[in-house]
């Protein structure tokens, strides 16, 4: 198989994680890639219209995106059922924390963009403003949560969340007023598959 992937995506980072902690990743080529919405990969346009990372190239020929699809096909490619809990109410717990977690990356990535990509005379602050009030938003709800269960997919994508923050927002201070959140971090960020995978420019 082979995973287009930037080591500064946060999205790419769930997949990197999922693929070691299913004992994948040694039957996965890393490509990396460089990209922007205005900068784009020519390359990985040809296996994902939306020309965006990570886009899996699987064995057969299939490609797939995105995190979230390329996450629950390895899962099912090692046994199914570890990473993506069976239908009950831990699946749901899992899959809607992939979704916030998800909604964090989109919000925080959208505000990065704006930052290093926009002409500084066309930035709109109170755009960022609400981007920013969306992770915000987030991670207070996150600090209200019990957080230690399994690392199954929701787990994953919420570290990859706070790791983004911590490499691009470093600003924000997220743990200033989320101490839970904050220690769990700390916990997880222990495991190989996380502590390998941290985001680098
Ligand atoms: C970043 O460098 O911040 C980034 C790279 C790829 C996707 C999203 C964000």
């Amino acid at each position: 198989m082979k995973l287009y992937f930037s080591p500064s995506s946060p999205f790419a980072r769930k997949v990197r994680i999922a693929a070691q902690e299913l004992g994948l990743a040694p039957r996965i080529e890393a490509q990396t890639v460089s990209l922007t919405p205005v900068n784009p990969d020519e390359g990985v346009r040809t296996h994902n219209p939306l020309g965006k990372i990570p886009a899996l190239l699987a064995d057969d020929g299939t490609v797939l995106y995105d995190s979230r699809v390329i996450c629950e096909y390895l899962d099912a490619l090692a046994g199914g059922g570890r990473l993506f809990p069976p239908a009950g109410p831990r699946r749901w717990t899992a899959l809607r924390r992939q979704a916030l977690a998800d909604g964090m990356m989109d919000a925080a990535v959208l505000v990065r963009y704006e930052r290093a990509l926009r002409p500084q005379p066309h930035q709109w602050q109170s755009w960022a403003d609400g981007q920013l009030l969306k992770v915000r938003t987030a991670l207070d709800a996150l600090e209200q949560e019990k957080l230690d269960g399994p690392f199954d997919i929701g787990a994953i994508s919420i570290v990859c969340a706070l790791g983004y923050l911590d490499f691009r927002f470093q600003d924000e201070g997220w743990r200033r007023s989320r101490p839970g959140l904050a220690s769990w971090q700390a916990a997880i960020g222990a495991r190989p598959s996380v502590a390998q995978s941290v985001p680098s420019a």
